[in-house]
């Protein structure tokens, strides 16, 4: 184990990372010129992934895509311990340059730092697939497959692309990988001896706080799902106010009382959020037979955040049943809050008391791929601020500098470790 102090070129570290966040926010990496926009099985999302290849290979790495695309590369042959590194390249629909990108870019800085200090540290990146949700509405699809934390059914039927409706087994198919194989997906987290992954904040407390980086300790848990409300479709100027069984009002009133059980539970950290509201035939002069309301439901303490979603399923049928209509809770997915590794976390925190910039160590209220990691390999994360907390925005903004600053430190805390 290295222990004598290791100091970088920043500013060498932060040209790089800004020239790779800049060229990955360019319009062959993104489908849209307004936001970043980029997701499993496009060809912009295939573009970025041969840049993090390219690169990657010329530092010496073997890369590969597990069976659903999940990149891999790794400075050690297979079944040698390294130490794993990264995060995910996906976007957002509305995505912003730093989200998920950053880490994998910080991780590529480590490995390039890695070459130029002759440090040889063993060491394998991880850009995981689907992180985001935005091709199947699935967030962290490609770690929770690693994680064996899905079943083929769902693959096969139940995941379907927002675009085309094709199942993602299919478009995993249809781009040349081998979703049959998914179960070996887990194999890529076999010679890991740790993980840490670099992600901007998506909050503004180290912003507010006048931190550089923050220490992460562990991530809010989540319940995805959907309420959905079946009513009667009705004529809007016919039908009497009497005669309607319209399920929008329902939906208000959920919506209305997920804030105030989220409200009840904030004090131990617990939120939720509609963030999609849908309706059918959506049409002006209809009055709606179906609404689609969904449920973002997070938090650190299981017994709050679950407690909120069994409330609000029982409201929800009472509220349906009295204006006749009927209404019913479809999870999508579930993860549970997740502790960083106690080592991990020391060593980070140490190596950042040496690098001398004002941290703190702090909770994760977004999910993160390392939820799933951490199933398997001890884990932890850095997070560096990103302005005013704004992320899946284009306008999202954070500062090279800091994420050169976290590839030091991850480099002396992977010296620490193995
Ligand atoms: O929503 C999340 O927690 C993550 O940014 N996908
Ligand atoms: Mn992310
Ligand atoms: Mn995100």
């Amino acid at each position: 184990m290295a222990t004598e102090p290791l100091s970088i070129e920043r500013s060498k570290s932060t040209l790089r990372i800004e020239n790779d966040i800049e060229t990955l926010a360019g319009s062959d990496y993104t489908q849209t010129s307004d936001a970043i926009q980029r997701y499993a099985y496009t060809p912009v999302y295939r573009n970025t992934l041969d840049y993090f290849t390219a690169a990657l290979k010329e530092l010496g790495f073997d890369v590969h895509e597990d069976c659903v695309g999940t990149l891999v590369a790794r400075n050690r042959p297979a079944g040698e311990e390294v130490f794993g590194i990264g995060s995910h390249c996906d976007s957002n629909r509305n995505g912003g340059k730093y989200d998920g990108t950053l880490g994998v870019v910080t991780a590529l800085e480590v490995c390039r730092l890695n070459c130029d200090l002759g440090l040889d540290l063993p060491l394998q990146v991880i850009s995981f697939l689907e992180e985001e949700g935005s091709g199947f509405g699935q967030m962290l699809l490609g770690s929770r497959i690693t994680a064996q934390r899905v079943t083929e059914e769902e693959l096969k039927n139940r995941f379907r692309a927002i675009d085309d409706g094709r199942s993602f087994w299919q478009s995993a198919l249809d781009a040349g990988y081998q979703p049959e194989r998914w179960r070996e997906s887990i194999h890529i987290l076999d010679d890991l001896v740790g993980w840490i992954e670099t992600h901007i904040e998506q909050a503004r407390v180290l912003q507010d706080t006048h931190n550089r980086i923050g220490v992460v300790t562990g991530i809010a848990g989540y319940v995805h799902g959907d309420i959905w409300i079946e009513g009667r479709q009705d004529h809007a100027g016919a039908t009497p106010m009497s005669f309607r069984q319209d399920p929008g009002p329902i939906a208000a009133e959920i919506l209305l009382e997920l804030e105030r059980l989220a409200r009840v539970e904030m004090g131990k950290g617990t939120v939720g959020t509609v963030g999609e509201i849908e309706f059918s035939p959506s049409l002006i002069n209809v009055v709606p037979g179906r609404a689609r309301i969904s449920l973002d439901v997070r938090g650190t303490d299981e017994d709050s955040f679950r407690g909120v979603i069994s409330q609000l399923e029982a409201f929800a049928e009472t509220a349906a049943t009295a204006r006749g209509t009927t209404a019913k809770f479809i999870q999508r997915q579930t993860l549970p809050a997740t502790p960083m590794d106690a080592r991990i976390v020391d060593a980070l925190e140490s190596s950042a008391q040496t690098a001398g910039e004002p941290f703190m160590v702090m909770a994760s209220g977004a999910a993160h791929d390392t939820m799933c990691v951490a199933d398997h390999v001890p884990t932890g994360m850095l997070f560096v601020p990103c302005t005013d907390g704004i992320s899946h925005s284009p306008d999202e903004d954070a500062s090279p500098a800091d994420a050169a600053l976290a590839a030091e430190i991850i480099l002396s805390a992977i010296r620490k470790l193995i």
